[in-house]
């Protein structure tokens, strides 16, 4: 693999394309010992490229986690609403990221940001029944009833949902808190399964995609970059 040295740092988290070209210019860069001086220079995974003399480590794809708050839509660019892409920082504007699966604009919770389409499309693939775990407030009627219509498969519409596992954990404010593991992504799917059962869903909040558990230190609208275990169930899933 070759790549420009500018692309690289940015690929490093460095800065935007603007900032690693100061860095460039301002001679805090070296690759291999020398002070690099061309951001277009090409380099590759073997070269050791440091900045202020600590060395960097290069991956080509990028992953974040991000707790969404309410009012921002899953999506990179919007003429109208805010997207979750406003709550970066610029070094990870312009780098290519995406969200892998999407969260309507009134959910929270965890949503993973990256540049690697090849991750997203096996984890959005149904094939792949990657679990998403949900907390959600729901008025109306939810029993043990409800948990096994959702065991079974719920049908709404004509459609029939996997089956998905519910846990009442009890009462809040007069509305019932559960937590659903579903095995699939379908467009609004917990909403429409508790609608399926004369329900409504009035607080969502996701809690878990596969085994990546939402970062209990992250308060809404903050993000992390995914750490060295979630980076190796990324790779498990892409094997
Ligand atoms: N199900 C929904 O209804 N909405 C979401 O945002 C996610 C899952």
């Amino acid at each position: 693999m070759s790549i420009r040295l500018d692309k690289y740092l940015c690929g490093c988290g460095a800065g935007t394309r603007t900032e690693v070209k100061k860095l460039i210019k301002n001679k805090r860069v070296s690759v291999n010992g020398a002070i690099a001086t061309k951001a277009d220079a090409k380099i590759s995974e073997d070269d050791a490229v440091r900045l202020d003399g600590a060395l960097l480590e290069y991956s080509r794809f990028t992953y974040i986690m991000l707790n969404k708050p309410d009012g921002y839509i899953s999506a990179t660019r919007d003429d109208n609403k805010k997207t979750v892409m406003e709550l970066l920082e610029d070094k990870y504007r312009n780098i290519g990221l995406f969200p892998a699966g999407r969260l309507d604009k009134d959910t929270r919770g965890l949503v993973i940001l990256t540049n690697d389409g090849d991750f997203a499309h096996r984890t959005l693939s149904p094939s792949k029944h990657v679990a998403k775990t949900y907390f959600a407030l729901v008025s109306g009627d939810v029993d043990e009833k409800t948990a096994e219509i959702f065991n079974k498969g719920v049908t709404f519409k004509g459609f029939t949902y996997k089956s998905a596992k519910l846990i009442i954990e009890g009462k809040q404010n007069g509305l019932t808190a559960v937590r659903i593991t579903v095995y699939e992504g379908r467009y609004h799917q917990i909403k429409l399964m508790f609608e399926a059962v004369g329900c409504r869903v009035e607080y969502l909040k996701r809690l878990s995609f596969g085994e990546i558990e939402l970062d209990g230190g992250l308060e809404e609208g903050d993000y992390r970059l995914l750490n060295e275990k979630e980076l190796e169930y990324i790779g498990r899933i892409k094997e």
